[in-house]
């Protein structure tokens, strides 16, 4: 049996179509190809993500994508081991584009499909830069998730913490948008926050002082939203921006230092390695003051490479070798889920979002 792993990942779950080929070798990651194609020109005009617009824009694109991604890999069909898609969370009609074309490759070419869940990609995605062992603690923060998970090992996670509304790329869009910033609006604010004073309004800090480890977002979205009315200079809103910025990377770091003591105590101390994932972390302002976290802590911090951030295959590709390397594989009846917790036992016994139809969302 052979120990090296060459696959192909899918990623269509939200507003980039994306492909990747990436190799596992014991231990060593290679990523050998990451095309990403975004959509992002064609949902500014609506200030956010239409669904039926992504589904249509992955179905017109996915074939080049995955042929560009397999020619910059320098690889066919005939040199991979299997092929990995996003089976969920995520918007259903994009999800279903990526994993049938999975499923369609798989099939013609005799390869085994695993049905990846994409939070396990962003989970993974720091393994893209540097070798980090399991288990670790990690702060997943995107545009739908705010959590923070103890990861034992491939599919193996804890849940200690989620937001009770907002996630925290969801709070900047939604602020990005009151400060009259385009979509997308956490790189945007990110950008508007430059030379501004943090300190000149007053936001605030939800929950803190709360002994859980869960997020709130949604009063400083208020907050925010009523301070943005009244202003009118470039001056003001470089503030607001400012203050924002730091009032989310302040929750993150509390919240974090509260599940990092824990973490420690039941670890004895030893081996703390802490991972950050997802868009947000890709903001300059959140790593740092989670660095601070991590060192006074005495965790080993780590981030993905900035492109490893946001959405992107190469990370479900990863996922998907890692599960490949253990045995496991997916059946093509797998099928295209909305919502798909992390923790589906934590998720299921005590939901922080209402489960709705569809199930527990995170
Ligand atoms: O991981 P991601 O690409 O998609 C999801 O799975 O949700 O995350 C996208 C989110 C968006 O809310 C975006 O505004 C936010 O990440 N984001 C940022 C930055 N870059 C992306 N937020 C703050 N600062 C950034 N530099
Ligand atoms: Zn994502």
């Amino acid at each position: 049996m052979t120990d090296t792993f060459t696959v192909l990942g899918l990623e269509t779950s939200c507003d980039e179509t994306a492909a990747a080929v990436v190799r596992l070798t014991g231990g060593r990651v290679e990523v050998l190809s990451s095309v990403v194609g975004s959509q992002i020109a064609a949902h500014a005009p609506f200030g956010g993500v239409v669904p039926e617009i992504a589904a249509r824009a992955h179905v017109e694109s996915i074939d080049s994508i995955a042929a560009r991604a397999l020619a910059e890999a320098g690889a066919g069909y005939g040199d991979l081991t299997g092929v990995a898609a996003t089976a969920g969370p995520g918007l259903v009609g994009g999800v279903m584009v990526g994993l049938s074309f999975g499923k369609a490759v798989a099939l013609a070419r005799g390869l085994p499909l695993v049905a990846v869940n994409h939070l396990e990609g962003h989970a993974v995605s720091a393994r893209l830069g540097a070798e980090i062992a399991y288990p670790f603690l990690l702060l997943l923060v995107s545009g739908g998730h705010c959590q923070l998970l103890e990861v034992a090992g491939v599919g193996a996670c804890t849940r200690l913490g989620s937001t009770i509304d907002d996630a925290a790329g969801e709070a900047f869009d939604k602020i990005a948008k009151t400060l009259g910033l385009p979509y997308p609006g956490g790189p945007a604010l990110e950008r508007l926050a430059e030379g501004g004073d943090p300190s000149r309004f007053t936001l605030p800090r939800m929950l803190l002082g709360r002994k859980d480890c869960d997020f709130s977002f949604s009063g400083l979205k208020t907050a925010a939203a009523r301070i943005a009315e009244g202003l009118s200079s470039d001056a003001d809103r470089r503030d607001l921006a400012a203050a924002v910025q730091t009032a989310i990377a302040d929750q993150l770091a509390e919240r974090t230092d509260r599940a990092m003591k824990a973490y420690a105590q039941r670890h004895e101390g030893r081996g703390l390695r802490f991972v950050v994932a997802g868009g947000v972390a890709a903001n300059k302002a959140v790593r740092a003051r989670l660095t601070e976290t991590t060192q006074a802590r005495g965790f080993a911090f780590y981030a993905p490479p900035l492109a490893y951030c946001t959405d992107n295959a190469a990370m479900i590709a990863l996922a998907g070798a890692e599960r490949l390397a253990l045995g496991l594989s997916d059946p093509l009846d797998a099928v295209a889920r909305p919502r798909w917790p992390l923790d589906e036992a934590a998720a299921a016994a005590s939901p922080t979002h209402l489960a709705g139809r569809k199930g527990a969302k995170a």
